[in-house]
């Protein structure tokens, strides 16, 4: 399995913190935030990472985190040109994912906890997609999903009428069908090829399972929950428990 983080966006809701810094090079705790998806995927024991950011942080991403040596693993690195979205960043890494499944972690998600017994999971899992879960106070700001006793029904992106508290988080993991799925997507209202759809591409062929995160987790793409994350990673030394 391979490790993709989405490190792209213009992380607007941050501004002006974002205005000259890519908000995933912010300092959360006492590191860079995207230290802890890095870590995250080591956690799980991958050793090829795909970083996806934009054209004008590149350079300091990979002056930030040159090959990977320092962390053990490998860097690949790849330029979304245009923010089109959470696929579309996705679908630039096909060629590295080559066949094999993915690990998927969107750079702003910080968590407390490792995903490593899912991953596992869903290594188990002949085909399709996995997804994990939050239960959340503001299920608006994220995708929520419906569910039953054993399975997700529906995700919706953003819904103004939540049907549960959960949000599908930033951790997903994919099967190599990914990328055709995508291709057969169409752009939003809001111009983006959109992560949800994907999953919800998953729930009609009965392939996307779910676990729900332990731990402590936010999202960092407001000031709020930026704050918070900065709260969470001083707490744990920016140590990721098992
Ligand atoms: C994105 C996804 C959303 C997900 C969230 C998790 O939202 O579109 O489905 O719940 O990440 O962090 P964004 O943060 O881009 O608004």
């Amino acid at each position: 399995m391979k490790g993709i983080i989405l490190a792209g966006g213009k992380g607007t809701r941050l501004s002006p913190l974002t205005t000259v810094t890519n908000k995933h090079l912010l300092p959360v705790g006492k590191e860079p935030m995207i230290y802890n998806p890095i870590r995250q995927l080591i956690s799980c024991g991958i050793k090829e990472i795909l970083i996806v950011t934009s054209t004008v942080h590149m350079g300091d991403m990979v002056n930030l985190l040159g090959s990977g040596y320092n962390f053990g693993v490998d860097f690949t690195y790849k330029v979304q040109e245009e923010a089109k979205g959470i696929a579309h960043a996705l679908l630039l890494s096909e060629n590295f994912a080559g066949g094999d499944s993915i690990c998927v972690i969107l750079g702003d998600n910080i968590a407390t906890k490792s995903i490593s017994s899912y991953v596992r999971e869903f290594e188990n899992q002949k085909e399709g997609a996995k997804a994990l879960l939050r239960k959340v106070s503001d299920p608006e700001r994220y995708g929520v999903a419906a569910l039953d006793e054993h399975k997700i029904i529906e995700i919706q992106e953003k819904p103004s009428k939540p049907k549960s508290n959960y949000a599908v988080i930033g951790y997903y993991m994919y099967d190599e069908q990914v990328f055709n799925i995508i291709r057969a997507q169409d752009y939003s209202a809001r111009g983006e090829l959109e992560i949800t759809d994907v999953n919800n591409a998953y729930i009609k062929k009965g392939q996307l399972t779910y676990g729900i995160l332990k731990g402590e987790w936010t999202d960092a793409g407001t000031l709020e929950s930026f704050w918070y994350a900065n709260e969470i990673m001083r707490e744990v030394d920016n140590r990721i428990g098992d």
